[in-house]
């Protein structure tokens, strides 16, 4: 986990198809964020878990939009080493935490943080981030869960990413704004790649 929250950045990765990975993945590295998050939104998710773990060197390979346990275990066995959930879900994160894999779980109310905090988690993800006031949810948040980190996303971009990072409580922000769809789509590795180093360009200031 403090690998990823260091880097400060978690590109959502939508590939529909895996023979792609590989020069996906390398474009993140090659960009300075040597992290995925690839999420099961889509039928090549494991295969792209899979491309990407074991063809790039230096990337941390996770899944995203993880619903069940059987998705965690599918995707740990193909090369997952964190797994992301769009909810709290207390049967995934405990699987996670029994098997020793970093998790990120899904939170958006106190209610939420509560329930995961009872479960030993300090670092949530924080979605849908703007949909649910954003910074000012967050500068909320702060007091009474003064002891959580967060990782928004949902909304998170180049114009607020620093908005977010700024908070003292939040550990890194997550989204699709570094992996634009259109140019998955089209294939433009390289402007990923800049897309990426654009970010970190911002992080580093
Ligand atoms: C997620 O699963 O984290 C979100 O779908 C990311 O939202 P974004 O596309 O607004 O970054």
């Amino acid at each position: 986990m403090q690998t990823i929250l260091d880097i400060g950045l978690v590109p959502l990765i939508v590939l529909d198809d895996a023979a792609q990975a590989v020069p996906f993945g390398q474009a993140l590295v090659a960009g300075g964020i040597p992290i995925a998050e690839v999420t099961f939104r889509t039928d090549a998710c494991l295969d792209t878990i899979r491309a990407m773990a074991q063809h790039v060197p230096g990337l941390i390979v996770g899944a995203g939009t993880v619903h069940n346990v059987a998705q965690a275990e599918a995707a740990v066995r193909a090369g997952a080493t964190f797994i992301v959930t769009p909810a709290f879900n207390p049967a995934v994160t405990e699987w996670c935490l029994r098997n020793h894999i970093d998790i990120l779980p899904g939170t958006v109310s106190p209610a939420d943080i509560e329930a995961a905090n009872g479960m030993g988690i300090e670092v949530c993800k924080f979605f849908p981030a703007a949909a649910y006031g954003g910074v000012k949810t967050l500068k909320a948040l702060a007091g009474p869960f003064g002891h959580m980190k967060f990782v928004p996303t949902g909304g998170v971009n180049y114009d607020n990413m620093l908005e977010y990072l700024d908070l003292p409580n939040v550990a890194a922000v997550g989204g699709s704004f570094m992996t634009p769809s259109a140019m998955v789509k089209n294939r433009q590795w390289a402007d990923i790649t800049a897309t990426c180093q654009a970010a970190v360009d911002k992080l580093l200031g």
